[in-house]
């Protein structure tokens, strides 16, 4: 059996209902880390109290070349929040959430508590089933349309959490945000501290990991993948790249631009709630998502994108979804690698 499976196989017949919080909250934590992250850094800490958590950003995963701000960082600490906040729902308790409860203390995103047994609803347990069916899915789609009602369905999930979704319609529209993923994709790959960024990352097929991306994600070839960091950091895939993004934008179903209003630490998590709340409506009902948010990651582009969109506001992820063959799931650390034990702020896990 492949190990880095294991967090996936999670089940919620485990669930300690007669026990302590601390012990509960523990137990939605392995929900927290099955969420999306950029190059699968997984950059959260969670510490358990008696009564609540609070949920850290873990800045030394951060990836200061294609990430500067922590913006992505941000999100993906979102989405786990997310996953965590659908947990607790599915059994039945209501889970309150302060963002940002500090302010001389920028690491700490957010306090969880667990709130009175609040009633299931059918959402809440479709929400939940999709956490652990939810894989990013970077293979074609297929051509079918998605129902207006389903997409109607996603942008309303998002603003629900406070940001937007906004559908890249046309075919003027949709090939001028293909260019830009094109465009972005050659602006990075020509940039030899992305590539050596991205290659610590990569994951070779024959390694355990337990984070990163494995190399078929950047189209690596299985046989080649052992040397696919050093191939990475050494050329520049940029052509390659542009191409086949290009292709894959222009043959989904769905563009979508998830956004904020505003472009702060709280509408980034506000982002990353949204992310994750569209990312499990849509696998609800079938439907996969990857994202091609190079687009989003260079500045020039991104400002351009905002442009499509003909919104104001900050573009924060660009999302394509369709339906198509299964995905696998990635590599993820184990709740104990990702709690913080002592004061020091010290975690358990090898790092
Ligand atoms: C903020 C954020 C940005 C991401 N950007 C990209 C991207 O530009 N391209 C891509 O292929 N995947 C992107 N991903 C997907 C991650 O690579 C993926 O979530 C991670 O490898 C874990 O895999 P999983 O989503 O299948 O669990 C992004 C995810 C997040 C949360």
């Amino acid at each position: 059996m492949n190990p880095h499976l294991q967090p996936w196989e999670i089940s919620a017949d485990n669930f300690p209902a007669d026990s302590f919080t601390t012990d509960q909250l523990e137990f939605l934590l392995g929900y927290g880390i099955l969420a999306p992250s950029s190059h699968n850094t997984q950059p959260w800490l969670f510490q358990l109290h008696t009564m609540h958590m609070d949920v850290y950003a873990d800045r030394r995963r951060a990836l200061r070349v294609v990430d500067p701000y922590d913006r992505e960082l941000t999100i993906s600490c979102g989405a786990a929040l997310f996953n965590i906040r659908v947990a607790a729902e599915y059994f039945g308790h209501q889970c309150r959430v302060n963002l940002l409860p500090e302010a001389a203390n920028p690491n700490l995103l957010a306090q969880v508590d667990l709130g009175l047994r609040c009633e299931t609803t059918s959402e809440d347990i479709l929400l939940f089933n999709a956490i652990q069916q939810r894989h990013t899915n970077r293979q074609p789609f297929r051509p079918d349309p998605v129902p207006e009602a389903l997409l109607a369905a996603l942008a309303a999930a998002a603003q629900q959490e406070g940001a937007w979704l906004q559908l890249v319609s046309g075919e003027e529209a949709r090939n001028r945000v293909a260019e830009l993923v094109a465009g972005a994709d050659l602006a990075q790959w020509a940039d030899k501290h992305f590539r050596q960024e991205l290659a610590k990352w990569v994951r070779p097929k024959a390694q355990q990991a337990r984070d990163g991306l494995l190399a078929e994600a950047l189209g690596v070839k299985d046989w080649l993948s052992f040397a696919a960091p050093t191939l990475i950091r050494t050329f520049n895939r940029g052509a390659a790249m542009a191409a086949r993004d290009r292709e894959v934008a222009l043959g989904s179903p769905v563009l979508a631009v998830l956004g904020t209003d505003a472009e702060t630490t709280r509408d980034w998590l506000l982002a990353g709630q949204a992310l994750e709340a569209v990312l499990l409506r849509a696998r609800g009902e079938d439907l996969w998502a990857s994202f091609l948010n190079q687009a989003i990651e260079v500045p020039e582009c991104r400002a351009q994108l905002a442009e499509v969109t003909g919104r104001g506001g900050f573009p924060q992820m660009l999302l394509r979804l369709g339906y198509g063959p299964k995905a696998k799931p990635t590599p993820r650390r184990s709740v104990r690698d990702v709690l913080i034990r002592h004061k020091s702020g010290e975690a358990t896990g090898k790092w």
